[in-house]
């Protein structure tokens, strides 16, 4: 064993992994990158097939983010948020806020209504800010005697500090915590796949194509904010939501117009939308088709492919292109307002972080925007979200491949026993670990989540790459799960959706 995994063995302790596992092989020790590269301590080299856990954009030692990086380096690498301004988290935040705009809104952006950018450090603590600032505005917005309660969608995944995790609805990483966290409501996610109004036959296709419902999975929605204003005497004070894509959940794609409906219920109810770019955002989702001429009008978030302008708008992940630990919580000049008084009044936003707005992340956040700008951007991102669509379709010819569901640049491919019924595999048969671990014999990195393996590769990665990442899935589906049948399958293969 190298002695940097023999160091590893003995003294890390990995997130999210059974360590009585890890010990028994030696693991890939990554020393550097370079596009969609990875290179371990052997000098092996793998596709970097899920953008390092979602945060890569551009490609890993990009001469653009180092150099930033070095110029900044040059200057300072951190002083303190709390009581000092500094220079690229200035920049940063004007720049966000541009970003966040509604192009083609009309709407000038020094009058879009997400105006105010507070810095953290991750996902979990982006969505913490959220969480506070809405249960704080809610308060000092209906009185003191209201009592505000959170809804969030099934299977949800918002992050693993104990605020976030009050909002998740995934048993098997937030039961554990129950006894520590405060009560959230659930309500249905839109699993075209598994949904339960869902009438349509397994076919050959993404289940959003060919479902057959009526959208109940909207009403279900609305009963459940009804039932919260008859119950409680009031509403929600927030929906908490991954718009377009559920990621962690099993990458669980919105059919189109969900996410619209969901945004004029919650005004109808008075309920603030905070909605989770953590992973969609930056480009994530792809681009409309046909994507916009000018870089500056291709919409860089979620919430923008459906025209919804959410109350907070949570960053973190791509935010530095993939470099650093920074977040961003985007929210209205109405809540900030809400924050202002006389000193002794108290009315504070009492949270806040050492590293705060740090400037190594800021500035390198800030050239990861101008390079998302660039028509070279616009371009690599394009050209991968047709690859994907052309490329994954190849896939139906795996007889335990279930569902494709591509969303932009985000897929997510769901394994079954049997595609003709859906059923499931059982997760103690670690159908998915046993996929990636094949893959990744074959120089293909990437992350199941349960019976879902997710692809979700840097921006540059080549249509070749995708090729080749495509392949090495069927191959390592073949080699774990079985020979797929030679034969197409007989069902109509439906043309790809691309977002
Ligand atoms: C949608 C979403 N929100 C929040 C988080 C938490 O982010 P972090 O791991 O940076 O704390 C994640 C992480 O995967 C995520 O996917």
């Amino acid at each position: 064993m190298h002695p940097l995994a023999r160091l590893d063995h003995q003294y890390v302790w990995h997130p999210f992994t059974q360590m009585r596992d890890w010990l028994r092989q030696e693991p890939i020790v990554i020393v550097a990158g370079r596009g969609p590269w990875l290179r371990d301590v052997h000098g092996r080299e793998y596709l970097d097939a899920n953008a390092s856990i979602w945060t890569n954009l551009h490609g890993h030692n990009h001469p653009r983010l180092n150099a930033a990086l070095i110029r900044q380096l040059r200057k300072i690498a951190h002083s303190s948020a709390l009581g000092l301004a500094n220079e690229p988290a200035s920049l940063l935040a004007a720049e966000l806020v541009r970003a966040a705009h509604m192009p083609g809104s009309g709407v000038r952006p020094s009058h879009q209504r997400l105006s105010k950018v507070f810095y953290s450090d991750d996902g979990s603590t982006a969505l913490e800010v959220a969480l506070k600032l809405a249960y704080e505005f809610t308060r000092r917005t209906r009185g003191p005697a209201s009592r505000p309660r959170f809804l969030s969608l099934q299977g949800a995944y918002h992050g693993d500090t104990l605020g976030a995790v009050a909002l998740g609805h995934i048993p098997l990483f937030h039961q554990t915590w129950r006894g520590l966290l405060f009560k959230t409501d659930t309500v249905m996610a839109p699993y075209c796949y598994r949904c339960p109004y869902n009438r349509a036959r397994p076919e050959r296709a993404d289940a959003r194509l060919y479902r057959q419902c009526r959208w109940e999975c909207i009403e279900v929605v609305a009963r459940q904010l009804e039932r919260q204003r008859r119950m409680r005497g009031e509403p929600y004070a927030a929906f908490v939501v991954e718009p377009l894509i559920q990621g962690a959940a099993g990458m669980i794609p919105q059919p189109q117009g969900w996410l619209t409906r969901i945004a004029e219920l919650l005004r109808l109810h008075n309920t603030l939308l905070i909605a989770d770019e953590v992973m969609t955002g930056f480009g994530r989702v792809g681009l409309p088709l046909p994507p916009p001429r000018q870089p500056d009008r291709a919409p860089l978030f979620a919430c923008q492919l459906e025209n919804v302008s959410p109350d907070f708008l949570c960053l973190a992940k791509g935010l530095t292109g993939g470099y650093l630990p920074l977040a961003a919580t985007l929210t209205t000049r109405e809540v900030f307002d809400a924050f202002l008084g006389r000193y002794e009044e108290f009315k504070t936003f009492f949270h806040g972080h050492s590293y705060t707005a740090n400037q190594l992340g800021t500035a390198t956040a800030l050239e990861n925007l101008r390079l998302l700008r660039t028509r070279a951007s616009l371009r690599a991102r394009l050209r991968l979200q047709q690859a994907l669509a052309e490329t994954l379709p190849a896939l139906w010819d795996v007889p335990q491949v279930g569902d494709i569901r591509q969303v932009g640049l985000v897929v997510g491919i769901e394994l079954v026993r049997d595609w003709t019924t859906r059923e499931p595999f059982d997760l103690r048969e670690q159908a998915g670990i046993r996929v990636c671990r094949a893959m990744a014999r074959r120089g293909v990195l990437t992350r199941p989540i349960g019976n879902v393996i997710v692809l979700m590769p840097p921006y540059c990665t080549t249509p070749a790459q995708i090729r080749k990442i495509v392949e090495t899935l069927m191959l390592a589906c073949e080699e774990t799960l079985g020979r797929p049948s030679r034969a197409r399958s007989k069902s109509r293969v439906r043309k790809p959706s691309i977002r």
